[in-house]
């Protein structure tokens, strides 16, 4: 039996042929230091854990969920944004659980998208974007980011017959994986845009909360008319260190909302409540975690920018998220850089190529070990490759 076309056509998930590498690494034997995928090695906080624990034995939490979430979830999410952001979002309408938003996102291109409809698409991007995009029959049309706009898409840049024929534009700031913030200005003339071609805004905030230097990502919801335009979704994975717990949420244009619920009550049956009551008291709970977290990852990011200095680049760190994102040395593309720092130096690091082929020519590194095994990293890598050129 043949998959579809559109399964065809997809090549396995950039990390899940980045961790087939890494076992066949380990089987010989070889001590890998993995700065690929976007996973916290911190641990999920004591009192989250402590909440599951007890929800765990609660046997009202062992029967279906409800798809959209317990309203105590969503109540906890309005709570939330209203604290971090001053918006307000009503619970009831305006905010649904999601199994991670990676489902989410997957899953909004299926509510919205018929047969051949456009998608604008960040490049380079989180590939669930474009690859839910063509499993719901849809074609991406890539938004080039590029260092000198900033890594910001040029609105103007895309042409009115295919902003007309588009359905959804998704957005992500803080970006993975370039790390840098979108300003006030972008996101109004994005509902602009959006408002004009009757797009719906699919913005990706998973990384809001991960930022440096006193730094507070906005939300896109803080704009006016955002809610009559845009979704946000978000995710308890890298605010929490919950990659594994599967939880997030979109919240934002009612209607939008409406339908990705009704969508998700016909393709599944919601997040275990258990995991929906330890979400709450991540929420709820004492922020601490969130900078204590935050200030190591400034300090790995002191040790990256060091120890890429040391080989010859010129570092423009990130401004939020844990991702570094820069060139690859002359002589090398993506790929082939990628490939010579895992033979060479024993270091995962992820071709740009990966997220979109305006992500060629560029690597990113995830600050997702611990100061001493960073400075390993890169211990390693000045030894095989000493300084390099550009
Ligand atoms: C930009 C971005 N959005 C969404 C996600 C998905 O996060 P989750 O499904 O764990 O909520 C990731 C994960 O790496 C990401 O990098």
């Amino acid at each position: 039996m043949q998959a579809s076309q559109a399964m065809q056509s997809l090549p396995p998930y950039l990390f899940a042929r980045i961790e087939q590498k890494i076992s066949e690494c380990r089987e010989r034997g070889i001590d890998i230091i993995n700065l690929g995928i976007g996973d916290p090695d911190l641990p999920t906080p004591t009192h989250i854990i402590d909440r599951m624990a007890q929800s765990i034995y609660d046997r009202v939490n062992h029967q279906y969920p409800s798809s959209v979430g317990l309203l105590e979830f969503r109540q906890a999410v309005a709570e939330w944004y209203d604290m971090r952001f001053g918006v307000d979002l009503d619970p009831k309408t305006e905010v649904v659980s999601l199994l991670g938003s990676k489902e989410g996102i997957a899953h909004v291109s299926f509510a919205y998208l018929d047969q051949g409809d456009l998608n604008l698409v960040p490049d380079p991007g989180y590939p669930v974007y474009g690859i839910g995009t063509l499993l719901a029959g849809g074609t991406p049309f890539l938004m080039p980011l590029k260092e000198e706009n900033g890594y910001l898409p040029v609105l103007a840049d895309i042409p009115s017959d295919v902003a007309r024929q588009a359905k959804l534009m998704f957005l992500n700031y803080p970006n993975n994986p370039v790390g840098v913030v979108a300003d006030p200005q972008f996101y109004a003339q994005a509902i602009d845009f959006a408002r004009h071609y009757d797009i719906l805004i699919c913005h990706d905030a998973a990384y809001s909360e991960m930022a440096y230097e006193g730094l507070r990502p906005m939300s896109i919801l803080q704009m006016a008319g955002a809610k009559e335009v845009a979704i946000e979704f978000h995710s308890l994975s890298k605010t929490y260190n919950m990659t594994g717990w599967r939880i997030g949420w979109a919240a934002g244009n009612p209607q939008a909302i409406e339908v990705l619920g009704r969508f998700k009550s016909n393709v599944d049956s919601g997040v275990f409540q258990a995991i929906q009551c330890a979400a709450i008291e991540a929420l709820r709970g004492p922020q601490e975690c969130v900078a204590q977290a935050n200030q190591i990852y400034a300090l790995r990011r002191q040790v990256a920018i060091a120890g890429l200095e040391r080989m010859g680049w010129q570092v423009t760190p990130p401004q939020a998220s844990f991702y570094f994102w820069a060139p690859v040395p002359k002589g090398y593309n993506s790929a082939s850089f990628a490939e010579a720092v895992l033979e060479k130096a024993n270091v995962i690091i992820t071709p740009g190529s990966g997220y979109g082929q305006y992500g060629e020519g560029y690597f990113r590194m995830a600050l997702t070990v611990d100061q001493g095994r960073l400075q390993e990293a890169f211990d390693r890598m000045y030894t095989a490759f000493g300084k390099v050129g550009f």
